[in-house]
């Protein structure tokens, strides 16, 4: 089966564990275990604009065309892929691939993700794409061509696994695992090294927290941090980019 075939391609793997969700305000997604939500109470999907997609300098960054590859730690309920494919296709050129990869460990039901997702009309067709083709047990790789330019894989595992094993060649990364504080393991060091060496010269990252540990990890991977405005008045957020060799 080719890489670009149409159909899911979950691989054999272990069954990954289910993490217990309460639900607030009807639709909004909350993490006994990890005592967090997925995104900000205020409006996730605008907060994935401003922190994901413009932190990374998108979607300006496409209209130079190309194939582009997005990495994520934490796919949750594929929010911010929703709605960075709402953009893409806005802002892609013809014939330009996006691949976007995410790393979970605790894959979402189809209806989990349905739910939390329908509180947002902008991104009703991407979530009815999305539910529809999401495996009923998502297991190892889920692989999901979403359109003739654009295809999903989520890597179930631990992110320092899936990342490992990932080939080098990102273009742009969403740091997106819950409270540093409360998932130290979405955050450490090694995480951050294992990013770096996958990033291609001049690839950024974007990321809510601002934690002064996590900017420590990601500036002595080797990244160039810079300090922005958070989202919805949250004082700050991070991005930054690899230098280039001669920077
Ligand atoms: C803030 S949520 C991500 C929200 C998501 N990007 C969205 O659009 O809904 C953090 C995610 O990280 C996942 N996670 C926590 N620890 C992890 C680990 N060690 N490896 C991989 N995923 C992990 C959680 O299960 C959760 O889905």
């Amino acid at each position: 089966m080719s890489d670009r075939d149409p159909d899911i391609l979950a691989t054999a793997g272990r069954t990954p564990d289910r993490q217990p969700l309460d639900w607030h305000d009807g639709d909004m997604p909350y993490s006994q275990k990890f005592g967090d939500h997925f995104y900000c109470r205020t409006d996730g999907r605008l907060e994935c604009g401003h922190v994901f997609l413009a932190g990374n300098g998108l979607p300006e960054r496409w209209s130079l065309g190309g194939d582009f590859r997005i990495g994520e730690l934490g796919f949750g309920t594929g929010l911010n892929f929703c709605e960075t494919w709402r953009q893409w296709k806005l802002f892609r050129k013809p014939g330009a691939l996006l691949h976007f990869m995410s790393f979970e460990l605790y894959p979402m039901k189809g209806d989990e993700i349905g739910r939390a997702l329908s509180r947002w009309p902008e991104i009703e067709a991407e979530r009815k794409a999305l539910t529809a083709a999401w495996p009923d047990e998502p297991a190892g790789r889920v692989d999901l061509q979403m359109d003739g330019q654009t295809r999903l894989t989520v890597v179930c595992g631990p992110a320092p696994e899936g990342v490992a094993n990932a080939q080098p060649g990102f273009d742009a990364w969403f740091l997106d695992g819950f409270a540093p504080s409360r998932n130290p393991d979405m955050w450490s060091p090694e995480l951050m090294q294992a990013i770096y060496g996958r990033t291609v010269r001049g690839g950024t990252f974007g990321t809510y927290a601002a934690a002064g540990f996590v900017r420590r990890n990601l500036q002595a991977a080797g990244f160039t941090v810079e300090r922005r405005p958070g989202f919805a008045g949250k004082r700050e957020m991070l991005c930054g980019r690899k230098p280039e060799p001669a920077e």
